[in-house]
This record gives C-alpha cells, structure tokens and sequence, in this order.
C-alpha cells in the first residue's frame, strides 16, 4: 500500500504513539481521522499537524462504547470520503496483583472493575472498531485495507498485569483470526507489540519501576514512538505481511 494513497483512522491519536503514527501518516501525505476521549490532546494534534501535507481531524471516540464508536467510523467515512487503514492503538493500564497478602494478614483482591475496564478498552475496544470498519469496507467494496493493532510485549504475562497482559493476548489472537477471515475481502491484518516506550501512558509506571524494567532491556532503553512508527511504516509498505505480530522490544520480554 502506498502511504500518501493512506486515509486512515487511529485510536487513541491524542498522546504518545497514537499521536506519532497519525503526525508521521499526515507528514507522508496521508489524511487521518484521529479518536479519542481526550479532546484537549486531539486540538494539540490538529494544530500541529497544519502545515503537513495530510491532514488530520480529531473526533471524539470512546472505543468501549459500541454506539460511539458505530456513530464515529460513519463521520470518519463521510469526512475522509473512504478509509483503508484502520489502527487500533488506544489502551489503558490499571495494574494489579490478583491478590496480595497485606502486612496486616488480609487479603486484597483485584477487584473486577479493574480487570473489566481494561478488557472493554484494550480487547473489546479493538473488536467493535475492526468489525464497524471491515463491514462499511465491504459494504462500500474497498480494498486494498488494513487493520494494525497495537498490542505489548507484555501479552507473555507480567506480575500485576493479569488484566493488560490478558487484553493484549487477545488482541494478538484476533489479529490473526481476522487475517485469516478478512483476508477474501482484500484486507491485511496486522499487529505490533511494544515494548517500553516513552510515552504518556508510563505517568502510571513509578520511577523505580521504569528503572527495573529497563535494567532488564538488553539494549538498556526505552523505545521512542518513532521507532514504533518505523513498524507500522513496513507493514503499511509491505503488501506481504499479514497474520503476525512485530515485536519492537529492545530485545525484551518481561
Ligand atoms: N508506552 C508503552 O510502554 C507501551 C508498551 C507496549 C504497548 N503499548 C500500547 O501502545 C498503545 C498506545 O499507548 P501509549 O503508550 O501511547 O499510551 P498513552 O497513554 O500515551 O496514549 C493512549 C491514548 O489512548 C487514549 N484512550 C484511552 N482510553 C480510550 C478510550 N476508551 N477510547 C479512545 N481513546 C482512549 C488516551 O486518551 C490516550 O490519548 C496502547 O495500546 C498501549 O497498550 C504501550
């Protein structure tokens, strides 16, 4: 696929990745839809992304909530007039131990809000965003397209993650059971997997906890975004992958 022949819809387009993969699609010459909760973060990325060749619009789209996100790919395909690219990369973490013996001798559960919020953006979130875009394409009998899903490195497992690294698994198997099934329609389906990168989201990580896992990276750092992009720049190109997930991890599995 050609990146400046790109109309692509991204989640979580506000910060960190998300925002990256739609500055370096708008700079190639590609019009964006970006979504996302955060629409102070969206404002940002319109004005900056003025005076690139693509252009980018923000939407608001919560990826948990099915209406929204039906009512947001129909405004995306009027906008844009079609889409071919669609990249699910909004996601949260909420860690937790699945219990933990406190000093005082009891114990605290993970509670199920905590596990289901996480599963309805990072796993279900995906799922409704894929099925609305692949049935408007096929309905509209577009193709070439692609759909590329952000996964983790962490979908192996990691302590106090049961709930990210589960979504993240999830994720990784729907990626390639909808490689396998939309492929008849044209599509490719795709993912990468990070791992730690420099972004917003590891204002939830502690500062100790950043230094551990970084000791633990071979090559001793975190991943920019851009480096991230740089996967997502070769599975756009590359007409031939479809199916698998590439790690960008520094060598890393926690
Ligand atoms: N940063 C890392 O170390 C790392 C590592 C591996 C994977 N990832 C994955 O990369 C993706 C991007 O993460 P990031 O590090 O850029 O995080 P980030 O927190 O900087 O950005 C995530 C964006 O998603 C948005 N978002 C959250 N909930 C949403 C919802 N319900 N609907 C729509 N948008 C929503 C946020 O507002 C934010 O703009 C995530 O899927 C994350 O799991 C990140």
């Amino acid at each position: 696929m050609n990146l400046k022949d790109a109309k692509a819809i991204v989640t979580g387009a506000a910060s960190g990745i998300g925002r990256c993969i739609a500055l370096e699609l708008a700079r190639a010459g590609a019009h964006v839809i970006g979504g996302d909760i955060d629409m102070d973060g969206l404002k940002e990325l319109e004005n900056e992304s003025a005076d690139l060749p693509g252009k980018i619009y923000g939407e608001h789209l919560d990826v948990s909530n099915e209406s929204l996100v039906k009512t947001f790919i129909e405004q995306a395909f009027q906008k844009l007039g079609s889409a071919n690219i669609l990249v699910n990369n909004a996601g949260i973490l909420r860690d937790g131990l699945l219990v933990t013996r406190e000093d005082e001798g009891w114990l605290r559960k993970l509670p199920t809000a905590q596990w289901k919020r996480v599963i309805d953006v990072n796993l279900t979130g995906p799922f409704l965003m894929a099925r609305e875009f692949a049935a408007t394409l096929i309905e509209m009998n577009i193709s070439p397209s692609l759909i590329v899903n952000i996964s983790s490195v962490t979908s192996s497992g990691n302590p106090g993650q049961s709930n990210y690294s589960a979504s993240k698994a999830g994720l990784d198997a729907q990626t390639r059971t909808w490689a396998l099934e939309l492929a008849p329609y044209g599509f490719r389906v795709a993912g990468i997997a990070p791992g730690l990168t420099h972004t917003p989201m590891l204002s939830h990580v502690s500062p100790e906890a950043q230094a551990e896992m970084i000791s633990k990276i071979p090559l001793r750092r975190m991943a920019q975004p851009y480096e991230i992009w740089l996967a997502m720049r070769f599975i756009i190109e590359c007409d031939y992958f479809t199916g698998s997930v590439i790690e960008v991890n520094g060598g890393a599995r926690f």
